[in-house]
């Protein structure tokens, strides 16, 4: 008995002198990061089945922050992660609007004109690759964390209209790949009106119902909600509900944070120019053609200009399997960032063997990379020399415009 209230007053002491201790340790704030998990609707999906669900509003953490990580996984109903042998995540993104607040307490009353997107800072066409974060079969593996003092901004009120409020939309494309014949044409959205047996979804329009051309091979205009990917003869596997469970991590905005843009950069970018202002055209994924007798990889590329430059805080790529690697090279040619894939080697989801599980990501010591205003970079993605469709070649970068005092 004296014993144990001996122990219960020591080691209540310690836990009143602790907290004293060591806040006089740390002359600056320790930023208190908060993480929350949230799931998304859920979807029914079954083998050889596209969802293919456009803009859904999804839960979001509110007031003046400043975001960390964002990162997505698919479970199934009892929370368990899906390998992508079984379910193949093509992509998730998430966009940002802002909305009437009067409208937005009134789901009857919303109309388009309420709801007005805010896309990146990339350089892309109108409504071309708009998002903030997203990846692909690589989101397990491909760390979105921006290191301190540095993260996105978001709910500033002084940047935030009156009256409206800022929310997100996800979007989700995800192949049900159980039983397929072919998994990998399933996974590429292979169409081939001239190859019958490769028009694997049997598809002869495309997502706006417009007629498929012969010379589309595939891609995300034959991966339609609901489509059904060939199965091998007899299989039977039961259906299930999907969601997608991603997880944030923020903190309260305060003096001590640095905000970070983030530009989303395409190499299929056809990069033209009406005198004074740059023309992008980002056509988001291409076709590969082999070329026999070759060892090299197919390297896409584009220049592209940027109006606003700044530090580079963090990059990645997103990229499809096949990837060699993606490289970001300044003007002078020098390298800003080699993004590289991960392949799996086990049978466990987020290593599954054969898959593209993740891609590095590149953290230069705040300061030492520096783009300029008007500078030129040059983006090239490399895929193995091997017929696929509906290849991507994505680089996402963070900049910040300033840096702390402390650099
Ligand atoms: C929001 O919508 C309401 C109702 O239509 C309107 O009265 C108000 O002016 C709108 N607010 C803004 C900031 O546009
Ligand atoms: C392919 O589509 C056509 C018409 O859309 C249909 O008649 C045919 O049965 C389909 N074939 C398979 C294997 O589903
Ligand atoms: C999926 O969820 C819906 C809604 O909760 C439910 O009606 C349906 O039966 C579920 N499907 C399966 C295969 O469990
Ligand atoms: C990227 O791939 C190319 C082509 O295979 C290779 O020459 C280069 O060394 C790779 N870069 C890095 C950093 O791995």
């Amino acid at each position: 008995m004296n014993f144990i209230s001996k122990t219960m007053i020591l080691s209540l002491s310690i836990l009143l002198i602790l907290p004293r201790t060591s806040y006089s340790l740390y002359q600056k704030p320790i930023n208190h990061i908060n993480t929350i998990t949230f799931i998304s609707k859920s979807f029914e999906m079954g083998p050889g089945s596209i969802a293919a669900r456009t803009f859904m509003n999804i839960e979001f953490p509110k007031g003046h922050i400043g975001i960390k990580s964002f990162d997505a996984e698919l479970v199934d109903q009892e929370g368990n992660s899906i390998p992508s042998y079984e379910t193949y995540l093509h992509h998730w993104f998430a966009i940002k609007y802002i909305e009437n607040f009067t409208m937005s307490c009134n789901p009857k009353l919303v109309h388009s004109e309420d709801l007005i997107f805010q896309r990146n800072e990339g350089p892309c066409n109108g409504f071309i690759l708009p998002h903030y974060w997203g990846f692909g079969v690589e989101s397990r593996g491909t760390t979105s964390n921006i290191p301190d003092p540095f993260a996105i901004e978001l709910g500033n009120p002084l940047k935030v209209p009156n009256g409206y409020e800022e929310k997100w939309l996800l979007n989700i494309m995800a192949i049900d790949i159980r039983g397929a014949q072919d998994k990998k044409g399933c996974t590429q959205c292979r169409c081939d009106l001239l190859s019958l047996p490769k028009n694997f979804y049997n598809v002869t329009r495309d997502i706006h119902n417009q007629p498929l051309t012969t010379n589309y091979k595939g891609g995300l205009f034959c991966c339609q909600d609901n489509v059904q990917c060939k199965l091998s003869e007899g299989f039977q596997g039961s259906r299930r509900n999907i969601s997608l469970r991603y997880k944030i991590s923020w903190v309260d905005w305060s003096e001590y944070q640095v905000p970070v843009k983030v530009y989303i950069l395409d190499s299929t970018d056809k990069v033209s120019s009406n005198g004074s202002k740059a023309i992008h055209d980002c056509q988001v994924e291409y076709t590969i053609p082999k070329i026999f007798g070759s060892d090299f990889p197919n390297v896409q590329k584009a220049n592209i200009p940027m109006e606003k430059g700044g530090y580079l805080i963090y990059a990645t790529a997103h990229m499809h399997s096949g990837v060699v690697n993606a490289t970001l090279y300044g003007q002078d040619g020098r390298t800003l960032c080699t993004s590289t894939p991960k392949y799996g080697t086990g049978k466990e989801a987020g290593n599954e063997k054969g898959y593209l599980v993740g891609m590095s990501v590149c953290y230069p010591q705040p300061g030492s990379i520096k783009i300029n205003d008007g500078e030129t970079l040059t983006l090239e993605s490399r895929y193995e020399n091997e017929f696929r469709t509906g290849a991507m070649g994505h680089f996402y970068i963070y900049l910040a415009e300033k840096l702390p005092q402390i650099y």
